[in-house]
C-alpha cells in the first residue's frame, strides 16, 4: 500500500535544465523524509510538484491518498507547505497574518484568534504579535511562515529548509515543534541543508543530485555505507599539507579532504586508535606539527561529500545566490 507520500518518476524541465530527471519516492504514514541534495539538486522543485505550485511533465505523484495530477485542489486541502522563502504579509502585523491563514482555511473568527495566540506563544512571538510584520527580524519572519504552515494540522506537511536562517536556540525550539506533530501522525517531508537536521528528525533520508534520488536509507545505513571511521588531523602550518596528505596516504582508505583555510584533512580509515598512533608517529618523525588529531564516526557530511562531491552548504535565508556548492580540494587515493 502506498505510503502518504508516493512519487515515481517525476520529471520536470526548464528549458534546457532537467530540475527532476525521474525522482522516485515513498514516504510512510506518520514518518519524516529528509531530502538531502546540494544547491540545484531538485529540491524545491519536487516540493512544489508536490505542493501543486508546478505542474511535472511526466511522473506520478500521491499525496494523501490523492492524485496530485488530477486532483490538485483535493491535495491542498490534505496539505501544508512552508516554503524555502518566507511568505508573509509584510504590512499585517504577525498576529494578523496567522488570523488570515486560519480564515483562509474556514476556521470560524474565535477558533483563528484562539489559533493564532497558541502559535505566537509557541514560536516565541507573542511579544512582536501586534507589529507589522515588516519590522521583523529574518528569524522572526521565518518563525511566522513555520507558525502560519501550522495554523491548521494537514495530514501531509512540506517544509522546504525550515530552519535556514535560524539561530541554534529557534532551530531547537522548531525540532520540538515538529517532533510533536509527528507524533501526533502527520507526514513530513523535509528538506534542508543542516544534514544534523535530517540526522535528528529524518526516519528516512533521500540524497538527490541532478534531479534524481542518488541514495535512500536511514542515517545509520547511510553512513554504514560510507565505511569506516575517519581521522582528522589539523596541521599547524599550511605549508605542511602537503606532506601531512602524503602521510594519509599511506594509512586511509579513500579520498582525503583538505580544507585548506582551517589546514584540516580528513581521510577514512579503519583500524582505530592504533592506526591513529602511528599516524601521529609518523607526522611527528617528518616533524610535522599538529594542532588537533582525532578519530570520528561518518557523519552525513561524510555520506553527502562521498555521494555528490559536495560539502553540504547551509545559506542565510535571504540569500539568493545560486551558486555551485563549495567544492574541497580532494585528492584521489591511490
Ligand atoms: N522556475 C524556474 N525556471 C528555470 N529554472 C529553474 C526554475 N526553478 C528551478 N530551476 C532550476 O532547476 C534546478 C533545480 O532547482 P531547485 O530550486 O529545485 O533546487 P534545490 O535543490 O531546491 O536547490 P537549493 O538548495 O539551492 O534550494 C536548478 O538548476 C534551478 O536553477
Ligand atoms: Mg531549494
Amino acid at each position: 500500500m502506498p505510503g502518504a507520500i508516493y512519487v515515481e518518476g517525476l520529471v520536470k524541465t526548464f528549458g534546457d535544465v532537467k530540475a527532476l530527471d525521474g525522482v522516485d519516492l515513498d514516504v510512510p504514514e506518520g514518518t519524516v523524509l529528509g531530502l538531502l541534495g546540494p544547491n540545484g539538486a531538485g529540491k524545491t522543485t519536487t516540493v512544489r510538484c508536490l505542493t501543486t505550485l508546478l505542474r511535472p511533465d511526466r511522473g506520478r505523484a500521491v499525496v494523501a491518498g490523492v492524485d496530485v495530477l488530477k486532483h490538485p485542489n483535493d491535495v491542498r486541502r490534505s496539505i501544508g507547505l512552508s516554503g524555502q522563502f518566507a511568505a508573509v504579509d509584510e504590512y499585517l502585523t504577525g498576529r494578523e497574518n496567522l488570523q488570515m491563514v486560519g480564515r483562509l482555511y474556514q476556521m470560524r473568527p474565535k477558533a483563528a484568534k484562539a489559533r493564532a495566540a497558541e502559535l505566537l506563544e509557541q514560536f516565541d512571538l507573542a511579544d512582536a504579535a501586534d507589529r507589522p510584520t515588516k519590522t521583523y527580524s529574518g528569524g522572526m519572519r521565518r518563525r511566522l511562515d513555520l507558525a502560519a504552515a501550522l495554523v491548521v494540522s494537514p495530514p501531509v506537511m512540506f517544509m522546504d529548509e525550515p530552519t535556514t536562517g535560524l539561530d541554534p536556540r529557534n532551530r531547537q525550539l522548531l525540532w520540538d515543534v515538529i517532533k510533536r506533530l509527528v507524533s501526533g501522525g502527520t507526514t513530513l517531508l523535509l528538506t534542508t541543508q543542516y544534514l544534523e537536521e535530517a540526522d535528528h528528525l529524518a526516519h528516512d533520508i533521500a540524497v538527490v543530485d541532478h534531479g534524481r534520488v542518488i541514495a535512500r536509507g536511514t542515517s545509520d545505513e547511510l553512513k554504514a555505507r560510507t565505511g569506516g571511521e575517519r581521522v582528522e588531523v589539523v596541521v599547524h602550518e599550511r605549508d605542511d599539507i602537503p606532506t601531512a596528505a602524503t602521510v594519509l596516504r599511506g594509512f586511509g582508505k579513500g579520498d582525503i579532504t583538505v580544507e585548506e583555510h582551517t589546514r584540516k584533512l580528513t581521510v577514512p580509515v579503519t583500524g582505530g586508535a592504533k592506526l591513529l598512533a602511528e599516524i601521529i608517529r609518523d607526522l611527528d618523525t617528518r616533524g610535522i606539527e599538529i594542532d588537533d588529531i582525532g578519530l570520528r564516526r561518518p557523519t552525513l557530511d561524510d555520506v553527502f561529500l562521498s555521494l555528490t562531491g559536495h560539502v553540504a552548504e547551509s545559506k542565510d535565508e535571504d540569500d539568493d545566490t545560486k551558486g555551485p556548492a563549495k567544492r574541497p580540494a580532494k585528492e584521489a587515493a591511490k
